[in-house]
Parts: structure tokens; C-alpha cells; sequence
């Protein structure tokens, strides 16, 4: 197959692209050039997808059995891609995010027949949050695509090459060893996938010529929270003490949940159903989840190869200090 991909260096793209080539397609990948390094065996289009003129450089004359656009997250400018794509491929992938369902993650069971946030197709960036405004960007490949349109909503990636921050800062925590503070309840089941598995699903349904919408993330109760930790004082062969502090006692002291304490989604209502989204449609279909384990051995394999000062992890982690403050108050 020929495909195009819009991104394709950095995390999640970077896995379409080398399950892509490792199938056999050619690829296209189409980016500016700064956040990351095409694969090797890629044509690789430089351009801003905001750009009319860097679109027409990419599509001038040419045709792709299959786009699939990872990196869409305003709906004007993924317009803007649908309309000088349309005609010139079979199927547009869209990869958008569980985050588009509003009613997530209150909701447990929620899944693709659940409502999707209000959002026109042609919503500009101040128009809504990051989820409403994947919804409108669903609704601009849903409504300015003529071929098979194909919506993967993904729930919580982890895997190598983890740009988020949420896994490779675990991982550089319990590294680090002693006593560390760990959200919550170790029991707390989790849900988490792969980005490799996505991409190989992704990559099953292009090819079928599948146009549809589904959920994509783990099974269910993969991983407990405790069991995460675990994996990650295996692989990193740390002498981590973990100490399992109170969702409340976090709370009362302004802790930021998901971030501060990455993957921490405290035992509130407005939390309810973040483990618990149902991906049963795209597992059905044939999506594969490899076990946890492996997903945070091969993170820190690639991880480790970065030196700690190097490492980036968006907006996670908890500053040292307060979390010995927080520890001494705790215990
Ligand atoms: N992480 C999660 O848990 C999670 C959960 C649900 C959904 N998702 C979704 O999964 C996707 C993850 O994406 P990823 O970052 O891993 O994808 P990626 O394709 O590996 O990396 C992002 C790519 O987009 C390119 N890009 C950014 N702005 C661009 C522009 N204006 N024009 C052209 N190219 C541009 C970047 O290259 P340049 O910067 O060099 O242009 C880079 O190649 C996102 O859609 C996200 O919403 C993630």
C-alpha cells in the first residue's frame, strides 16, 4: 500500500510508521522536520499542515491508498488536510482520542455509541478543549471525506518513545529508589495500551478498508496501579519503597491528579469510569494487547539510552522536596 502519514516522528506515529514499513508500505510522511527524526525508508514531505501551500506541495498530481493523520487536533486545520486529500485516497485514518466522548471519563462502559461533545467541523483552536475539539475534528474527516473514513479513539498510550512524560517519569522516579510516593490505592485496576498495538490495529483496519469508529484501549484491568510500580522497580532494578498515601491526604494538600502524580485519577465521581471505558468493538475486531510488562520493559530499554538530564516529561512529576514533605507529613 502507499500511505501517507501526517506526523509520524515522534511517539504514536512513529510506531504507524515502522509497523508501516515493517509490512511492507510505502510511506509517506509528511511534518516540518522539528520535533523528531523521519525513520529511515520514508519519503519524507516537509510541510506545516497549516500551510495551504505546503499541502499543495505534498498532494500536487499525487494519490495514497491510505492517510492516516495522527496528529489533528484543531478542527479548521484538519479540514483544511481532509479537503486537499479528498479524492486522492481510498481511506482517511484519523486518530483522535477517548477524550472526544463527553462522557468520559465520568461514565464506566463508556464506548464509541456514547455522546461526543458539541463541536463544528470548522472550530478554531479557542473553540473548546482538547477533547471537543478532537470531536470536531472527527466530525471534519466524518463530513469532508468522501472514501472510508476510519476514527481511532485511543484511551491512555504508553510504550517506547513516550513524548507524554507520564511512563518515563515513573520509570526515572523509581529509578531514582527510596522512598517514593505512590497515589491512592495500589489495587486501583487500570486500562492501558500499547502505542504499537494501535498502530498494528490501525494498520489491520487500512488495509481491510474499514471505515468505522472505535475505542482503542487496553483490556480492562491490565495493570493495577501497584502492579505498574511494580513493573517498573522490576525492570529498573531499584530498591523503591513505595508508600501508599490517601487519595484525601493528597487532595487536602492540592496535588494535581494525572499530572503532578502521573496516571492518578483519584476515587472521585467525576474519575468513576477512567479505568473502565469498553473497547470490546475494535478487541473484537482483532485489536491485540501485548501484557503490560512488556510495554514497560521496552520503555525503559529506550529510556535508559537517554541521560536522566535529557529526559522530558511534559507537564509530570512531583517536585522532590514537596514529595518529602508531603511523605514526612504522611507517615
Ligand atoms: N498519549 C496518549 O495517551 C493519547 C491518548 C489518546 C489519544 N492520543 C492521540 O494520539 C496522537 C499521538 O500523537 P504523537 O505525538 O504520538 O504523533 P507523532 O506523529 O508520532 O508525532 C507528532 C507529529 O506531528 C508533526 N506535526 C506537529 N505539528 C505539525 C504541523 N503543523 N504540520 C505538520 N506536522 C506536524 C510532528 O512533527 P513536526 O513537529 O516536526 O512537524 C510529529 O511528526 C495524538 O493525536 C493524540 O491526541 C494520545
Amino acid at each position: 500500500m502507499r500511505t501517507l502519514i501526517i506526523g509520524g516522528s515522534v511517539f504514536l506515529g512513529r510506531a504507524v510508521v515502522e509497523e508501516a514499513l515493517r509490512r511492507g508500505h510505502e510511506v509517506t510522511t509528511f511534518n516540518r522536520g522539528r520535533s523528531g527524526v523521519d525513520l529511515p525508508g520514508v519519503e519524507a514531505v516537509r510541510g506545516d499542515r497549516e500551510a495551504p501551500e505546503d499541502l499543495e506541495r505534498l498532494t500536487g498530481g499525487r494519490t495514497w491508498d491510505a492517510v492516516i493523520d495522527i496528529c489533528g487536533y484543531v478542527p479548521k486545520v484538519v479540514g483544511r488536510s481532509v479537503r486537499a486529500l479528498n479524492g486522492r485516497a481510498a481511506t482517511y485514518a484519523f486518530v483522535s482520542s477517548i477524550s472526544a466522548c463527553s462522557a468520559w471519563p465520568e461514565t464506566p462502559g463508556a464506548d464509541e455509541s456514547s455522546p461526543r461533545f458539541a463541536c463544528a467541523p470548522d472550530a478554531g483552536a479557542d473553540d473548546g478543549d482538547y477533547g471537543t475539539l478532537k470531536a470536531g475534528c472527527e466530525r471534519a474527516v466524518e463530513q469532508g471525506f468522501d472514501g472510508n473514513v476510519l476514527i481511532i479513539e485511543p484511551g491512555l498510550i504508553l510504550g517506547p518513545h513516550e513524548n507524554v512524560g507520564r511512563l518515563p517519569w515513573w520509570l526515572t522516579r523509581v529509578a531514582r529508589g527510596g522512598r517514593v510516593l505512590a497515589p491512592g490505592r495500589p489495587e486501583t485496576a487500570m486500562q492501558v495500551i500499547d502505542a504499537r498495538d494501535i498502530a498494528a490495529f490501525t494498520l489491520d483496519r487500512v488495509e481491510a478498508g474499514v471505515g468505522e469508529r472505535y475505542f482503542t484501549s487496553g483490556v480492562r484491568g491490565n495493570v493495577t496501579y501497584g502492579g505498574l510500580l511494580d513493573l517498573c522497580r522490576e525492570v529498573t532494578g531499584s530498591d523503591a519503597e513505595f508508600v501508599w498515601v490517601k487519595d484525601r491526604f493528597l487532595l487536602d494538600r492540592e496535588v494535581r491528579s494525572w499530572t503532578e502524580l502521573p496516571l492518578w485519577a483519584p476515587g472521585r465521581p467525576e474519575f468513576a469510569g477512567t479505568w473502565l471505558p469498553s473497547s470490546a468493538k475494535a478487541h473484537t475486531a482483532g485489536l491485540h494487547c501485548r501484557p503490560v510488562a512488556e510495554t514497560v520493559g521496552d520503555t525503559w530499554a529506550w529510556l535508559r539510552g537517554i541521560p536522566e538530564a535529557e529526559r522530558s516529561f511534559g507537564a509530570h512529576g512531583i517536585d522532590p522536596d514537596k514529595e518529602a514533605r508531603l511523605l514526612a507529613e504522611y507517615t
